[in-house]
C-alpha cells in the first residue's frame, strides 16, 4: 500500500477501506508517514468527507493506537460523560457524585481547559490538596470503592489523536464533523465504560455554534458508540449564555457545591439532572426520566450526593471540608463589581467573550503549558432576558493580577448587550439523540 494512493483516492471522493484506514493511522503513529502527507489526507477528508463506516473505522483505528483501559474488574455499571465544552459548564462535578450516590461507577478521565472553555481537572485541582495524577490501579480501586474517581488522561491513551489534533490545529482541519467525532469518541471508547452520555453544546459559546451542526456531531458520535456496542446517548444543549453563574476554577467548584448543598437552582442544575437522569434510566436503575429526576432530587436533599463528592475529594488527597465550608477554597485578593451603564433587558450574551474575560483574569490558559490561577474568575449576576437598570450589578470579578483587568472589564461590558426588550428564550435542551 502507498499512502499517496490513499490521498488520491480520498481527494477523488473514494471510500477508504478499514485496511486503508488502519494503514493510515498505524503508519502515522509509527512515524512511517510524514506530517505533510497526513496534512494532505486531512484536507482531502475535510473537503470530501468520510461516511458513517469510514468515520467509525477511523475512530476504532485511533482507539487502538495506544492503551485501552479495561474496566471489567469494577463491579457494577461503569459510566462516562463528556461535554464538548462551554463556559461555566461544570456538570461533571454535579453529575458524577449524583449518579455515584445512586450506585453507578463513574470512571472519568478529564482534560484541562484551553481557550475560552474550562476543564474539569483545573477545577478539581483548585480544591486544596486535590490530585488528578493517579495511577491506573488506584483509579480502578477508587472507582470500585467510592463509586467515582476523576483522573487526567494518560499519555499512552489514543496517541493517534494527540498527533492528529496537533496537525489539524495548524492545517485548518479541526472543524470537520467526522474528524471531531472520531477524536472525541476514540478517547471515550479507549476507556471501557458500559454507558456513555454526551453533552453536545450549541450556541455562541460552543465549539459548534450552529444547532444543526451540533445535532449532526451528536448523531455521528452516537452512531460510532453504537457500532462499538456501547450504550450511548447525547443531549444537544444551549450555550448561548454561560451555563452556570461562575466562570473560573474555584468559583465553579463553589457553584457546583452550592447546587449539591441544595442552595442553588438554575440551568446548570437542570442540565446536570437531565444528564444524570439519562444515565440512571440507561443503567436500568430508574424506569423513566421523571422517576430518575425525583430520585436524584432525593439524593440531593438527603446530602448523599454531597457526601459522595466529599469521599472522592478525600480519596484524591483534597480537603473534604470544602464540601461544607466554601471559604476553604482559594480566594482572590479583590472583588470588583461590574455595573450596568444602561437600562433595558439583557438581550444577547457573547458567551465565548465571557470565557475569554475569565481567561484574561488568569482563570484559563491560551497555551497548553500556561499556569492557571485557581482563585480568579467571574461570578455573573444576570442571565438572558433579565431586566437591568443603570447601576445594577452585572458581575463580580475575582481578581489577583490586574495586568489585563481593564481589557477584561471592557470586553465583558461589550459581551452583554442590553436592548429594549427581552429576547425569546432559547430551549435549554434542543435535542436528544438515542
Ligand atoms: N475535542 C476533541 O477532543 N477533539 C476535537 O476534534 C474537537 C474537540
Amino acid at each position: 500500500m502507498h499512502f499517496l494512493d490513499l490521498i488520491l483516492k480520498k481527494r477523488n471522493r473514494g471510500r477508504l477501506t478499514p485496511e486503508e484506514i488502519d494503514y493510515f493511522i498505524s503508519g502515522y503513529v509509527m512515524g512511517n508517514i510524514p506530517d505533510y502527507q497526513v496534512s494532505a489526507m486531512l484536507m482531502a477528508i475535510w473537503f470530501c468527507g468520510l461516511d458513517t463506516e469510514e468515520t467509525a473505522h477511523l475512530t476504532f483505528a485511533m482507539r487502538d493506537s495506544g492503551d485501552t483501559i479495561d474496566l471489567a474488574g469494577i463491579r457494577g455499571t461503569t459510566i462516562d460523560k463528556h461535554s464538548t465544552g462551554g463556559v461555566a459548564d461544570t456538570t461533571t462535578l454535579i453529575v458524577a457524585p449524583l449518579v455515584a450516590a445512586c450506585g453507578l461507577k463513574v470512571a472519568k478521565m478529564s482534560g484541562r481547559g484551553l481557550g475560552h472553555t474550562g476543564g474539569t481537572l483545573d477545577k478539581l485541582e483548585s480544591i486544596p490538596g486535590f490530585s488528578t495524577e493517579i495511577d491506573m490501579d488506584l483509579f480502578q480501586d477508587l472507582v470500585s470503592r467510592n463509586g467515582l474517581c476523576v483522573m487526567g488522561q494518560t499519555a499512552e491513551l489514543v496517541p493517534a489523536d494527540k498527533l492528529l489534533y496537533a496537525l489539524r490545529d495548524v492545517t485548518g482541519t479541526v472543524d470537520n464533523i467526522s474528524l471531531i467525532a472520531a477524536s472525541i469518541m476514540s478517547k471515550k471508547l479507549a476507556l471501557g465504560s458500559d454507558i456513555i452520555v454526551l453533552d453536545v453544546k450549541t450556541g455562541n459559546g460552543a465549539f459548534m455554534p450552529e444547532t444543526s451542526e451540533a445535532v449532526k456531531l451528536a448523531q455521528a458520535m452516537v452512531a460510532i458508540g453504537k457500532s462499538a456496542g456501547r450504550k450511548i446517548q447525547a443531549l444537544v444543549t444551549d450555550m448561548n449564555q454561560p451555563l452556570g453563574d461562575a466562570v473560573g476554577n474555584a468559583l465553579e467548584v463553589a457553584h457546583a457545591l452550592e447546587i449539591l448543598q441544595g442552595r442553588s437552582d438554575g440551568d446548570l442544575k437542570t442540565v446536570s439532572l437531565s444528564l444524570a437522569a439519562r444515565l440512571l434510566v440507561a443503567a436500568g436503575i430508574e424506569p423513566d426520566e421523571a422517576m430518575a429526576v425525583a430520585r436524584l432530587n432525593r439524593e440531593l436533599d438527603s446530602g448523599n450526593a454531597l457526601e459522595t463528592l466529599a469521599r472522592m475529594v478525600e480519596a484524591q488527597g483534597g480537603d473534604p471540608r470544602v464540601c461544607e465550608d466554601l471559604t476553604l477554597l482559594p480566594k482572590a485578593d479583590r472583588i470588583i463589581e461590574v455595573k450596568s451603564a444602561q437600562t433595558g433587558f439583557i438581550s444577547r450574551i457573547h458567551t465565548n467573550e465571557v470565557g475569554v474575560c475569565a481567561l484574561l483574569l488568569g482563570a484559563g490558559r491560551e497555551r497548553k503549558d500556561d499556569a492557571v490561577d485557581p482563585a480568579v474568575g467571574i461570578r455573573t449576576a444576570v442571565r438572558l432576558g433579565d431586566p437591568v437598570s443603570k447601576g445594577d450589578l452585572l458581575a463580580s470579578f475575582h481578581v489577583n493580577n490586574t495586568r489585563h483587568l481593564d481589557e477584561a472589564m471592557a470586553r465583558f461590558t461589550n459581551a452583554l448587550e442590553i436592548g429594549p426588550s427581552a429576547p425569546e428564550p432559547n430551549p435549554l435542551i434542543y435535542n436528544t439523540i438515542v
